[in-house]
């Protein structure tokens, strides 16, 4: 098993939902790596790689405080595993310049960049580095959001050209698994995103907390408490789903928002107390960890110690399908 999260920003509720509550779950009984992704950090941050440094270990920590527990799980930093970039540069041989532009992952990251015409070719081909993280730990599973399914997919599709070049299926296949929840909301119902602002990120204090609970996007129609409301579209409805596990309440309050008579406050009211007792426990325990910052990057370098190895066997086996001998 195998992810990974670039270090450009805090991780969120949306990481949360979306994969990292699975990786917590299942790293008793698969062999996980999770990757901080600094290398893929660049390919929209090269220009201040002091925030990307200062990010390690933040991501880190959020790792730790969710509870993806060390003796079980291997962190490693992309950076300092240079295979990784080797086996990139390999497998950039084997992609068209146009099945990258269709990835729709990477458009829709363009335009919300705004690159226009001015795209860095890392980022373009970041896919493509994604692809050797994943194969490069012959990873079959990959707990992810939905808009990780086109990585997915184009890993898949560079695994099985690497088989027909070299006549034998040198790395396997990978699949996607998605939670009940591959897509969270960000507060004003756009795509959760660091870069947006809208996003409830795991460190955030209880006043944050409580702030963008109140600022959330509901049913504009929705004046009153007595009027019908929308349950699709709503991002508190959508919040609760996501992480209320008391599911038959949820569905009652749904029934009832519905039919009109119940209020927005009412129901924030609930998804705040709901979400401060979630992270809670998360905020004490990163708090606690941040005071020995040392012993933590003392973990990631371990972690990349063990992985390595690993990677190094996949790429000598991806070169030898290509070149004379494994010497270098
Ligand atoms: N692209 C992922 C993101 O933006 C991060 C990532 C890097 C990743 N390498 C990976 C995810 C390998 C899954 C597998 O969140």
């Amino acid at each position: 098993m195998l992810t990974g999260d670039r270090p450009t920003g805090p991780l969120h509720l949306g990481h949360y939902a979306g994969s990292l509550r699975n990786r917590v779950a299942l790293q008793d009984i698969h062999q996980q790596t999770v990757l901080i992704a600094d290398l893929q950090a660049l390919t929209d941050h090269a220009g201040r790689p002091r925030d990307v440094r200062r990010n390690v270990l933040e991501v880190a920590l959020d790792y730790l405080a969710v509870g993806i527990d060390p003796s079980k799980s291997t962190i490693a930093l992309q950076s300092a595993i240079p295979e990784l970039a080797e086996l990139t540069v390999l497998y950039l041989n084997l992609v068209t310049l146009a099945r990258l532009e269709r990835n729709p992952t990477v458009r829709s990251e363009i335009e919300l960049r705004g690159f226009v015409r001015d795209i860095p070719v890392g980022f373009l081909s970041y896919p493509v580095s994604q692809a050797a993280d994943i194969t490069g730990f012959r990873a079959t599973l990959v707990p992810v959001g939905d808009d990780q399914l086109p990585m997915i997919e184009q890993t898949n599709e560079i695994v099985r050209r690497l088989a027909s070049i070299a006549g034998w299926p040198v790395v396997p296949e990978c699949r996607a698994l998605l939670s009940a929840t591959p897509r969270l909301p960000g507060i004003d119902g756009r795509k959760a995103s660091k870069s947006l602002g809208n996003a409830i990120a795991l460190s955030a204090s209880p006043d944050e907390i409580r702030e963008k609970v109140r600022a959330m996007f509901t049913d504009p129609a929705h004046v009153r408490a007595s009027d019908p409301g929308h349950v699709e579209g709503n991002v508190v409805f959508a919040y609760l789903e996501a992480f209320d596990p008391r599911r038959d309440e949820v569905a009652e309050l749904e029934r009832r928002y519905r039919a009109g008579g119940l209020g927005d406050v009412a129901l924030k009211r609930r998804l705040e107390e709901l979400l401060q007792s979630l992270l809670e426990p998360v905020r004490s325990r990163r708090e606690l960890l941040a005071r020995d910052p040392d012993r933590v990057m003392a973990m990631i370098r371990a972690g990349t110690e063990r992985a390595q190895p690993l990677v190094a066997a996949v790429l000598a086996d991806v070169r030898e399908v290509f070149f004379l001998s494994r010497a270098h």
